[in-house]
């Protein structure tokens, strides 16, 4: 079978209005804004109003998603919502965001990839889309983290923020743009270094789990960060290796933001001079699948994603799970 070129026709974000900075922190934890500017490079998140959730947010960027294209909802043939945070443990809450877009001919489903959720969906969406069984994707990362978070774990709750962003894909022929390659690994033998220890299977719900706070996220911060640099560092390695590319080709590195330390010791490991290595964590914090589409979306509103713009996207997530994606903007 001949594949298709997979382009990606736009971007959008939505992330809630209410603000909490470190210095709102400061008032119940004990912790500093120096602390967490130092150690994280995080300044700012936004929480989620009363009532928002996966699919109100993703809903939002969707609709700026179809304005944006002009693509009509009825040819979008998947919906993929990279989420931990779905709004029910079933259905799919992308069937809920297809029928809100009125995509009534999409298949939809979530991906419970955490931070590596977005190139998961990618690859989803890529594999789907250059068979030309389906014309068009819509890939939204989705997340209200700050329902994870235990407030009185300094090491943790400061990390994190809500938002949802994505991208609309497109199955054509032939193009000099679009999805080059990605790469994705795992090593499940570290699972335990971060995540929420009932709630599922293992430790249902119940009176005891909640006093215990095992709904909330558990991480090994340090073993976290050790093994984000090293599998990072592969990701971008090993994807340039796939697309036969030289590293100085690529015009922008988007990193999942989960700490900026993490991504400055990626830059300088690779030796990515500054101005490539895209860094917007300082007003968002750390926002799982919507990290990427988050600084997609405003390099394209700053102009400066222009058609045959080479980006490379890594991530590292909870598993641990990793992986890198090489894309040239423009359809
Ligand atoms: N304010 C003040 N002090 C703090 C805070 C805080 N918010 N959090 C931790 N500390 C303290 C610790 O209690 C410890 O104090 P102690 O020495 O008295 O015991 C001290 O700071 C040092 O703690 P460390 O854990 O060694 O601090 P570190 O420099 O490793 O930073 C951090 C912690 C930010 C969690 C870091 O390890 C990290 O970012 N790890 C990566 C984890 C990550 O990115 N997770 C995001 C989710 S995973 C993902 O997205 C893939």
């Amino acid at each position: 079978m001949e594949l298709r070129k997979v382009v990606v026709l736009g971007s959008a974000r939505y992330v809630p209005e209410r603000i909490m900075t470190n210095h709102d922190f400061e008032k119940f934890l004990d912790t500093t804004d120096e602390w967490i500017v130092q150690r994280t490079g995080i300044r700012e998140r936004h929480f989620r109003a009363e009532g928002e959730c996966a699919s109100s947010m993703a809903i939002t960027v969707g609709k700026k998603l179809l304005a944006q294209t002009g693509v009509d909802p009825k040819d979008i043939g998947l919906v993929i919502l990279p989420t931990v945070t779905p709004d029910y443990m079933y259905p799919p809450t992308a069937v809920i965001v297809a029928a809100k877009l009125g995509c009534v001919n999409a298949s939809g489903w979530d991906i419970e990839g955490a931070c590596a959720g977005f190139i998961d969906g990618l690859y989803t969406a890529w594999s789907a889309l250059a068979t030309g069984d389906v014309k068009y994707v819509l890939l939204i990362g989705s997340e209200i983290m700050t329902m994870t978070a235990d407030y009185t774990d300094r090491a943790t709750c400061v990390l994190f923020g809500d938002a949802s962003a994505g991208v609309l894909l497109k199955s054509v022929d032939e193009s000099e743009y679009g999805v080059e390659g990605i790469y994705l690994g795992s090593d499940g033998t570290h699972w335990k270094s971060l995540y929420q220890p009932a709630g599922g299977c293992v430790k249902p719900t119940s009176h005891e789990t909640i006093e215990k706070g095992e709904h909330f996220m558990k991480m090994e911060g340090q073993s976290v960060f050790k093994q984000a640099v090293k599998t990072m560092v592969t990701s971008i390695e090993r994807v340039l290796e796939k697309t036969d590319t030289p590293i100085e080709d690529i015009d922008y590195f988007i990193g999942h933001q989960a700490n900026a330390r993490i991504i400055e010791s990626t830059r300088r490991k690779l030796k990515i001079p500054e101005e490539k290595m895209y860094v917007n964590i300082d007003r968002y914090g750390n926002t799982t699948s919507a990290t990427i589409p988050l600084c997609i979306d405003e390099l394209r509103e700053a102009g400066k994603l222009k058609p045959g713009t080479q980006l490379v996207l890594f991530t590292f997530g909870a598993g641990f799970v990793w992986g890198g994606a090489h894309l040239v903007w423009g359809s």
